[in-house]
């Protein structure tokens, strides 16, 4: 942070008590048009506060450190570089395949040649060692959740195997693959990227037939068929504690499939049916997981093993939303942050935090509540059976939620609501809105509150950012405290590669 930064913070606080309590908790300004010239004003402000620019820069130095570390074998992605209470001095198959995926869109919006030529080898390297993961001897086969610094698979105890991995992993290399194409690099046709030989040689494909052959069994007959969900075992959630069946887990597995189907028809190798046959089974049954009744995305069914403690609204199912809307494209529609079964999931994560967490209960006009992993989390970044925090990542992932939001109403150019979104919406506008087009004088105001929502998430994150800009994992919930011994872990890579989604989001909607 710059000192003018500092300054404008300053002042902005008083301000904020000042006056702008009022905006959302008092009864003064009750007319219409009068908050949305505060909450105009408040845009303005906030986002020159917040100094973008300053954060994307601190957090892609920060993030760039735990990529192919000094004592880390080249396209090592570490966790983090804590290496006790916690130890995540390691490379986790999804930290990394997320992490990469946001790597590239840094690639791709950086002008100077040697950040681009720097994460081009970083990615490049990312997927040589990824040859070198999946061809060990690997406990839980490609379901496999991290590995030691050296590329040597992690086999001390585990909750494993964790099969959004090699769906995460897929999606980040075909994400990379295209863009290779798009830029016409040779490597695009390298056989040990994608081949279309059985059994598999390539990376992708590896994943992929990994992925497909959980969903379906050859008989002895030699016949295939797909399985029930009841007739396959579970495997362990996003944050490792939950045997079961995931909706995070599976809406990668579905859109891995997708892209692959996609792939594969592109090159002509003929796995496109039995992928898309595999995804549409899995489409189908993600609707298993809407409670009609609690009115939420269940995050867990059909649990078998783990903790049972859990109610089963859980940030990660909005993780997943945001992670795969790139391929909503390859879908029919559901899951996306247009769902108003999503936005239902949306607000009740937003309303139980707001209530569970102290640290929640002084916000003001620009603070917005910080979000953790799920209610019930009792990890504290060190220990299991203490008490959860809000993460830096679910809060930022929530900030984006806003953000893509508001870009994909702007390009509908039209909202219609539902029983299930009715409470989400209510926030917004007059709970008798059904529907609303980009005609109606309460769309622009609409908008342009949700992106002061999703702003006021990040300006509350911004007060518990280090003085250099580092995050770690999580925030003391009760005094606001990260860093050492008291956010889990340091410079979690996570924390800043949900960052730059958030802020690259936030762009897009200036740019409109
Ligand atoms: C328990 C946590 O809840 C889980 O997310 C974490 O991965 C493990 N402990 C290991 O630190
Ligand atoms: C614990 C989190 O629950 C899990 O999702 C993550 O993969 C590891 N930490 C490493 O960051």
């Amino acid at each position: 942070m710059n000192l003018e930064v500092t300054k404008n913070w300053t002042f902005l606080v008083t301000v904020e008590r000042l006056i702008l309590d009022i905006f959302f908790n008092g009864g003064v300004l009750t007319n219409q048009s009068i908050k949305t010239a505060v909450a105009a004003v408040a845009i303005t402000m906030s986002s020159s506060l917040m100094a973008f620019e300053n954060q994307m820069e601190n957090a892609i130095k920060w993030l760039s450190q735990n990529i192919s570390a000094h004592g880390t074998v080249p396209g090592t992605v570490l966790a983090s570089p804590s290496r006790e209470s916690p130890n995540y001095y390691y490379h986790w198959v999804r930290d990394a395949g997320l992490v990469m995926s946001t790597w590239l869109d840094v690639r791709n919006g950086d002008v100077n040649q040697s950040v681009r030529d720097r994460i081009d080898q970083n990615i490049e390297d990312y997927w040589r060692l990824t040859l070198r993961h999946q061809t060990q001897n690997l406990p839980a086969g490609l379901g496999e959740v991290k590995f030691e610094v050296n590329g040597d698979v992690y086999r001390g105890p585990w909750g494993r195997p964790q099969n959004d991995g090699p769906a995460i992993r897929a999606l980040s290399l075909m994400k990379w693959r295209d863009n290779l194409l798009f830029r016409g690099s040779p490597l695009a046709e390298n056989p040990e990227l994608y081949a279309s030989s059985l059994p598999a040689n390539s990376a992708i494909k590896r994943d992929l037939e990994y992925v497909a052959h959980l969903f379906y069994k050859t008989e002895p007959n030699g016949k295939g068929r797909l399985l029930e969900i009841w007739e396959r075992p579970g495997d362990f959630d996003v944050w490792e504690e939950v045997r079961g069946h995931h909706f995070f887990t599976e809406l990668f597995q579905m859109y891995a499939l997708r892209k692959g189907a996609e792939l594969s028809e592109s090159v002509g190798d003929h796995a496109q049916d039995f992928y898309n046959m595999v995804a549409d089974k899995i489409e189908s049954e993600l609707n298993y997981h809407w409670d009609d009744n609690r009115g939420f995305i269940e995050s867990t069914i059909y649990r078998d093993d783990g903790i049972d403690y859990k109610s089963g609204l859980d940030s990660a199912v909005i993780i997943a939303v945001l992670e795969t809307q790139p391929y909503a494209y390859l879908g029919k529609g559901s899951w996306t942050v247009l769902d108003p079964r999503v936005q239902a999931t949306a607000e009740r994560l937003e309303s139980a935090f707001k209530k569970l967490y102290p640290i929640n209960q002084r916000l003001g006009a620009f603070r917005a509540a910080l979000i953790g992993r799920y209610p019930e989390d009792t990890y504290d970044g060190v220990r299991t059976g203490s008490r959860g925090n809000p993460w830096f990542l679910c809060s930022h992932y929530m900030a984006e939620f806003y953000y893509q939001l508001t870009n994909e109403l702007n390009t509908r150019g039209e909202l219609q609501i539902t029983a299930a979104s009715r409470q989400f919406w209510n926030r917004f506008l007059p709970s008798d809105t059904l529907k609303l087009s980009s005609q109606d004088p309460q769309w622009k105001p609409l908008l342009k509150q949700l992106v002061f929502h999703g702003d006021s998430i990040l300006n509350h994150l911004n007060q518990h950012v280090g003085p250099f800009g580092n995050m770690s994992e999580q925030i003391d919930r009760d005094t606001g405290n990260t860093g050492a011994n008291q956010g889990g872990a340091q410079d979690l890579s996570w924390s800043y590669s949900s960052y730059i989604r958030a802020a690259q989001a936030r762009s897009k909607v200036h740019n409109q």
